[in-house]
């Protein structure tokens, strides 16, 4: 997905740009393009392909301007190239604009900029964007040249449908640079005498950790120094500065061959960040950000849960632990989905929502639909100050830390033990005595994660080796019951995305009801079995498909009994009701490991993006 990138300060603007640049690489992209000020005058360079090519182009390194802006594009209109790269100037080449997000009046808009004379040179919906402030700006009476160009970008946000995070440079303003978001993600970097600007907050984390969080329809005039910020109706007001306690370094690989492996293997410690003080031995289960009551909790007739991909896997494994010990029935639901099926909700509802990023459009959506509608809304996101939870009654952070590589580990593994704390909290406030002595067991259970997972991580050898020996198959199938089903689910998405291998996975039992056909001869399977009560009929169920000449693969943590199987990785015994924690990770690295096998970019797998902000 497209990434922004932007600066304004006493230093060179380029080497910085491209330096942000980089680090959005992982949300994919097809083409790249800086523009900087100098001399009055706007230069811009954009490229197809790479940021390291865009920094290859002849004259990249003479851009001497202090201020400037950046962008990796994700083609929606117009085919990845040069002309349709960002930034995209009006035809006067006196305001250059970079945008995320997508305008969907843009042929009305270019027709009615064409009738009035004005020229088109890309197929993209963004370049109305800075032709039609050059419009509003030659109609402005106004004579002071800041307010004037600020009016000017005010008229253009009102005729554009759709979404958009702009950053708009101007020869006519040379010193400033404004900036305004709507339904896509913006944030601003401070220091004394710099701003950094930025879709994504690790982009720019090594230059501050002091930012402000736009809101949608906000708009802000930049100087180096000074950030002034107007409403929707150009009302000025003041915003305050939040402190973002990521580490700089947790955005980098740290010797890790790809963020995706750093990732996995930092699980343990994102896992005791997501527990924190919200969890103690002794029982206490307290939330911050949240103050259910128990009448509230008491009124509810219907809880949803509504993500996207891994979030929504996550979701699936939450409903059962919240099911469970809240007595409140609790439906999990694609978000793309919800959002047009016109979901049972009102003001007894409360639906919660799961993404890492907080920036999903098709999540965001379903909020507001949700909002709405009247019933109560919770976030559970990792990004702090993140559109959803702008938009959310209640937030809970999972403080994962910054998740880079596209296909989401440690988010999954830090989401399952949020919504498991959470339901500890839920079955607290309504005074749950049948389940007590049960919730004290699965509390301590959480708390001794951490170092299961860490357990889990010393024993790669056997999931390498398998990778090695399948990694040529087109086909795969993973097996479970109950919590192992959706771990299942979440391993079959990591092996899709990343490794290119089509793969199903399936409620155990369900296999006599059709998917057994597929299975033939050297077919791999891929069982998970960490419940007691289940792992005999999943253990026949692998019995069938090995009859048949499937190679296996068995998760475990119960006693396998006589069954002898040829590939078996033990994870530690826990909580059936969290046991995807711990089963994901060899899941993960299997992934991983064909994904390696086969040369293929772990990190920025084809068609992907890390920040999913267009429907
Ligand atoms: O940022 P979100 O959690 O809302 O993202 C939702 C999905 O796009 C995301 O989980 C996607 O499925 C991942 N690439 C899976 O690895």
């Amino acid at each position: 997905m497209c990434g922004i990138v932007g600066y304004i300060g006493n230093k060179k603007a380029k080497p910085i740009l491209i330096n942000g640049l980089l680090r959005l690489e992982y949300r994919g992209y097809d083409s790249a393009g800086i523009a900087t000020i100098e001399n009055d005058k706007i230069s811009v360079i954009k490229n197809k392909g790479r940021v390291a090519e865009l920094d290859k182009v002849p004259g990249i390194n003479d851009l001497q301007g202090t201020i400037g802006i950046a962008h990796t594009r994700w083609a929606t209109h117009g085919k990845p190239s040069t002309e349709n790269s960002h930034p995209h100037t009006d035809m006067s080449k006196q305001i250059a604009v970079v945008h995320n997000g997508i305008i969907e009046n843009y042929s009305e808009l270019r027709e009615f900029l064409q009738k009035n004379g004005y020229t088109f040179y890309s197929q993209t919906d963004t370049e109305v964007i800075p032709n039609l402030i050059h419009y509003y700006y030659e109609k402005e009476s106004e004579n002071d040249k800041e307010l004037k160009l600020l009016k000017a970008v005010h008229n253009t946000c009102q005729d554009l449908k759709g979404s958009y995070a702009l950053e708009i440079i101007s020869s006519l303003l040379p010193d400033k640079m404004i900036v305004v978001r709507k339904d896509s993600p913006l944030v601003i970097g401070k220091s004394a005498t710099e701003k950094y600007i930025s879709s994504d907050i690790p982009a720019i984390l090594s230059y501050t950790k002091d930012f402000y969080l736009l809101n949608d329809n906000e708009y802000v005039i930049l100087s180096k120094t000074n950030a002034d910020f107007y409403d929707k109706d150009l009302n000025k007001f003041n915003k305050p500065v939040e402190n973002i306690a990521w580490n700089a370094a947790a955005a980098e690989k740290e010797g890790y061959a790809d963020f995706m492996l750093k990732e996995i293997f930092e699980q343990p410690k994102s896992i005791r960040e997501t527990i924190g003080s919200r969890l103690t031995q002794d029982g206490t289960c307290n939330i911050e950000g949240l103050n259910f009551t128990k009448e509230y909790l008491e009124s509810l007739n219907r809880i949803y849960i509504v993500a996207c991909g891994t979030a929504m896997h996550a979701g699936l494994a939450g409903k059962t632990i919240i099911e469970k010990y809240c007595n409140v029935p609790t439906e999990v639901d694609i978000a793309s989905e919800f959002r047009y099926r016109d979901p049972l909700i009102d003001e007894k509802t409360l639906v919660i929502f799961i993404s890492q990023s907080g920036e999903t459009a098709d999540t965001i959506a379903a909020l507001k639909l949700s909002k709405a509608k009247g019933a109560k809304t919770l976030a559970v996101s990792n990004v702090i100050g993140s559109s959803i939870t702008r938009e959310a009654d209640y937030t809970i952070y999972t403080h994962a830390g910054p998740e880079i590589a596209v296909a989401s580990t440690k988010a999954y593994t830090s989401q399952v033990v949020l919504l498991a704390i959470l339901a500890i909290y839920f079955a607290k406030v309504l005074e749950n005595k049948k389940y007590e002595n049960e919730i004290k067991e699965l509390s301590r259970e959480i708390l001794e994660l951490p170092s299961k997972l860490e357990e889990v991580l010393k024993n790669v050898k056997p999931i390498k080796k398998f990778a090695k020996k399948v990694y040529t198959e087109k086909d795969m199938f993973f097996l479970g019951r109950g919590v192992d089903y959706t771990a299942a689910l979440e391993g079959s998405l990591k092996l899709k995305e990343i490794s290119y291998i089509h793969s199903e996975a399936y409620a155990a039992g369900e296999l006599k009801h059709g998917p057994i056909a597929l299975i033939e001869n050297g077919v791999t399977v891929i069982g998970i079995m960490t419940d007691k009560n289940l792992v005999e009929k999943t253990i026949s169920n692998v019995q069938e498909v090995i009859t048949r000449g499937a190679k296996t693969l068995i998760i475990s943590n119960q006693d396998l009994g006589d069954h002898k199987f040829d590939n078996v990785v033990t994870i530690p015994e826990t909580n059936p009701l969290i046991s995807p924690i711990l089963s994901i990770v060899p899941l993960q690295l299997f992934s991983y490991y064909i994904s390696k096998e086969k040369g293929l970019d772990v990190d920025k797998p084809r068609n992907l993006a890390k920040s999913v902000t267009v429907e």
